[in-house]
């Protein structure tokens, strides 16, 4: 059997926050996310994530992804972990990782249970430069790990090791299980620290390796906004790199932000500052420009969306958006659309080869295909209480200015004159007017500019 647990139940005092560490945001998701979003790449059989600081938060995010068990007191990393041994199989492997760690990628994790075939406890160890204040690894002359000293507890000599524990392990359950109970508080902390592991594991005769992980910089641990910073980088040139490798081009990638969720077909081209959360696709050859921020949105091919805002939406083929367009509550766009500067759409869906490039809303909107929208129409949804539908047909014509009063149906082929406020249906093949008569007054105008 093969289990997991993921420590995320401390405060993160340094991040000088109210919200629980784990669920600060690194491209868009939270600490956590990434560290479940890898983990579930390899197989387990069970994952329990230990929670208590801000514990309603995370379960409210992950829901049932994990089992949870509670911590309610933060006594330390060993402490953690006996609030989930119960849950644990008798038998097996259980990769141990801490949910301030959020770029320890999926092939390290399968790397480690298998490293662990044949022993007893399998620490995951890195070299850094500056170990600041990460737990030192100590070994014996013969280069075997003795213990993991935190930095709190060092000695001077101890301080100078270069080799740190990433909070990375792989246990075997049956003696992880059999001798968690006996680590003590007993250090500068009074905390029950899990990394006396290795010592009472070295003491009862089981065997322990600490072997280094590839790239030293995947197991940085969260602990301030700095390093959130840090840990953001380090997983944007990470997902920008894979992107590059599969054909997608992009100007600037420093300023380019993409979700671990998000994918690209070939040939798209991105700008820099530009913002993609959550689940998005960008089809093959679209091009989105600067300023642009989508979030769980599809967009088709050879698309290009101009400093724009797509939330929860999807866009055909061959669509022109912005600049400065937003849409928004699950509006659909059809192929060969035109969605231009400051258009706003909710809940809209549109047919094929519509146009609807000015200065316009449309809330709760079905439109068939080839309809023209003039400068400044507004369907006007809301009546203070309730939100009503507008429904227009194929090849409609609707005047710059033009009121849609909803609930409101609007035939085919029917024309709308500009600066009309409609409040009635407006039959298949008609034209409607609905503004007052223009009055001329002869000479006036001269008279009130002479005036002046
Ligand atoms: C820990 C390790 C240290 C290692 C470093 C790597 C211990 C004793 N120290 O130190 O050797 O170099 O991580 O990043 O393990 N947590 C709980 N309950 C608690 C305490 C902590 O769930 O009672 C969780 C925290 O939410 C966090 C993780 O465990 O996700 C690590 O705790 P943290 O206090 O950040 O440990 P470090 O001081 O970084
Ligand atoms: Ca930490």
């Amino acid at each position: 059997m093969r289990n997991a647990i993921v420590l995320a139940a401390g405060k993160g005092t340094r991040m000088k926050s109210s919200l629980p560490k784990v669920m600060h945001k690194i491209l868009g998701q939270p600490m956590i996310g990434h560290v479940i979003t890898h983990l579930n790449e390899v197989h387990t059989d069970k994952n329990i994530m230990v929670v208590g600081h801000g514990a309603e938060m995370i379960q409210d995010y992950l829901k049932d992804q994990v089992s949870f068990a509670l911590q309610l007191e933060q006594k330390g990393t060993g402490h953690a972990v006996l609030q989930a041994i119960d849950q644990l199989d008798p038998t097996g492997d259980t990769i141990l990782l801490y949910g301030d760690c959020p770029c320890v990628q999926s092939e390290t994790i399968e790397w480690l249970f298998e490293s662990n075939q044949d022993y007893d406890l399998t620490v995951l160890t890195a070299f850094f430069f500056d170990p600041a204040k990460y737990g030192r690894i100590v070994r014996d002359k013969k280069q075997r790990v003795k213990k993991i000293v935190e930095y709190k507890d060092c000695s001077k000599n101890e301080l100078n090791i270069k080799e740190v524990n990433t909070g990375i392990y792989c246990f075997k359950n049956e003696m992880l299980i059999k001798h968690i109970k006996e680590i003590t508080n007993n250090n500068a902390q009074n905390e029950y620290y899990i990394t006396d592991l290795v010592e009472i594991f070295i003491n009862n005769g089981l065997k322990v390796q600490a072997i280094s992980v590839k790239d030293n910089d995947e197991v940085m641990g969260v602990n301030d906004r700095l390093d959130l910073l840090n840990a953001q980088r380090w997983i944007q040139k990470k997902i920008n790199n894979a992107w590059l490798d599969k054909g997608v081009t992009f100007i600037n990638p420093l300023g380019t932000y993409i979700s671990l969720q998000t994918t690209f077909d070939e040939d798209v081209v991105l700008y820099p500052n530009i913002y993609l959360e959550g689940k998005n696709h960008i089809g093959r050859g679209t091009t989105i420009l600067p300023g642009s921020f989508l979030i769980n949105s599809k967009i088709g091919e050879d698309v290009t969306v101009d400093a724009s805002r797509i939330t929860d939406s999807v866009v055909g083929n061959k669509v022109n958006i912005g600049p400065y367009a937003h849409l928004r509550g699950h509006t659909e766009i059809s192929d060969g659309n035109r969605i231009g500067n400051f258009v706003e759409m909710k809940n809209a869906k549109l047919g094929k080869n519509t146009r609807c490039a000015h200065l316009t809303y449309l809330g709760d909107t079905e439109v068939g295909e080839d309809v023209n929208f003039g400068c400044g129409v507004v369907t006007v949804n809301y009546d203070g209480k309730h939100k009503f539908k507008t429904k227009i047909g194929d090849h409609a014509f609707i005047g710059s200015n033009v009121n849609l009063i909803a609930p409101i149906e609007v035939g085919k082929n029917a024309v709308i004159a500009a600066g009309s406020t409609v409040d009635k249906d407006v039959p298949e093949n008609d034209l409607a007017i609905a503004r007052q008569r223009q009055e001329n007054k002869p000479g006036l105008g001269l008279k009130y500019i002479q005036k002046k």
